[in-house]
């Protein structure tokens, strides 16, 4: 244990550039990724807060004029990634994506705040961190829910941050792949490919990536023109988390928004109908073809996470969470085993994500303390004895995928130290 947590910190430092840290120091991701700094801005207040918060400000740095937080900033011009800096052309501040990952840095903050206990006044010294996380988020509102339903929508599968995810299978299945495409893959030369996205995936993902940028990447078209327009229940169960926590840290300094309240309330009515408690399952909504989707992955249950209101809700999403993982060893697939698309080693089909296992811990915590404590402690097992992967097979525990994983790191500090 002691010579775990001597090497998660020293995974952690060898990634670090001088002010933002890699998602592993393999070739694989050479840039900053939005979630992943997230977390591992987490990781890194437990024991150096310095760190932590210039990792916060560094991913703020890269914040578009308009409020969105892109899900790459490129701070370096390194070509080895793909699609690179200049397959994206955006980004003026700092070279970037066009679209964006889950916001899950205000939930992070928080959390980082109350287990500090800063005074008021020291938190007021982060002001401008709450208020840049403000505008992110209401840039979800304004630009992916221009209709207001209530539920915000993803434009691209990398937004979600669970990529080639069974999730996006239909979705993905319509989109015309460009003829003219011309990009090379690195990802699969580095991993092993059997466990990586497949050529059709890469096709699309590139499709709709160019597409976005023929818009200039104006967030007024793109909902209504992009290829790809999903209302996923993982993602906005981490928006309204993200929501309620912004609500919380306004109130540290003094501020409140009724335009978040607001919409807190209506994402939070309108995320509760896509769980069907009576069949336990859950839908989302693809809004390009106006078709549900019912796949059994774990970000489904990330509802928990956003710690609604209504308890029965909660109790049957655990119940049925608990049915999900009854026969794996390792905790938890991303996609059920007993699914037809669920595939033991390929990324965000089937392995465990240490990520989303924080999630749902989190969720659980103040829920159900002996299920919380079990994923504590099977999560935090799996990582000692493969160490930091970036995903690990529900069968074997088999790491996969790259090494000395970033994330992976921070969070097992999270797991074990709290
Ligand atoms: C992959 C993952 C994504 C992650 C990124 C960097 O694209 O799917 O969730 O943020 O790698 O680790």
């Amino acid at each position: 244990m002691k010579n775990t947590i001597k090497l998660a910190k020293k995974t952690l430092f060898n990634n670090r550039r001088s002010k933002y840290t890699l998602p592993t120091n393999t070739k694989l991701y050479p840039a900053q990724w939005n979630w992943d700094s997230a977390f591992i801005a987490l990781g890194y207040s437990n024991f150096n807060l310095n760190y932590s918060f210039k990792e916060i400000e560094t991913l703020l740095s890269g914040q578009w004029e308009d409020g969105m937080i892109p899900h790459i900033l490129f701070h370096i011009k390194d070509l080895n990634y793909t699609p690179n800096f200049k397959a994206w052309n955006c980004g003026k501040k700092v070279s970037s994506s066009g679209i964006t990952q889950p916001p899950i840095l205000a939930s992070v903050l928080r959390l980082i705040i109350e287990r500090q206990k800063l005074s008021k006044k020291k938190i007021k010294k982060y002001y401008s961190f709450i208020f840049k996380i403000k505008k992110c988020l209401e840039w979800f509102i304004k630009y992916r829910d221009p209709k207001k339903t209530g539920l915000i929508s993803i434009l691209h599968p990398w937004e979600s941050g669970y990529d080639n995810s069974p999730l996006w299978d239909k979705p993905m299945s319509n989109i015309k792949i460009d003829m003219k495409l011309k990009y090379k893959r690195k990802d699969n030369k580095i991993v092993d490919s059997s466990q990586r996205p497949l050529k059709i995936d890469y096709d699309r993902y590139v499709t709709i990536k160019n597409h976005l940028r023929e818009m200039n990447y104006d967030p007024k078209k793109l909902y209504y023109k992009s290829k790809f327009n999903v209302v996923d229940v993982g993602f906005n169960s981490i928006f309204l988390k993200a929501l309620k926590d912004l609500d919380f840290l306004l109130d540290c300094i003094d501020e409140s928004s009724s335009f978040i309240k607001r919409y807190i309330a209506l994402n939070e009515k309108n995320l509760i109908k896509l769980f069907n408690t009576k069949k336990m399952i859950f839908k989302n909504k693809d809004l390009k073809n106006n078709t549900f989707t019912k796949i059994p992955s774990i970000t489904n249950f990330f509802m928990l996470y956003s710690d609604l209101k209504n308890k029965t809700v909660n109790r049957n999403l655990i119940k049925s969470l608990k049915k999900y993982c009854k026969k794996e060893k390792y905790l938890f697939p991303s996609i059920s085993p007993d699914h037809k698309s669920f595939e033991e080693k390929r990324y965000w089909r089937g392995p465990v994500w240490i990520n989303c296992n924080w999630i749902i811990y989190q969720g659980l915590k103040n829920k159900d303390k002996k299920f919380a404590e079990m994923v504590r402690k099977r999560t935090i097992n799996l990582v000692e004895k493969k160490k930091f992967r970036e995903y690990y097979s529900c069968k074997s525990g088999q790491g996969m995928g790259a090494k000395n994983f970033s994330w992976s790191a921070a969070l097992y500090l999270d797991f074990i130290l709290n």
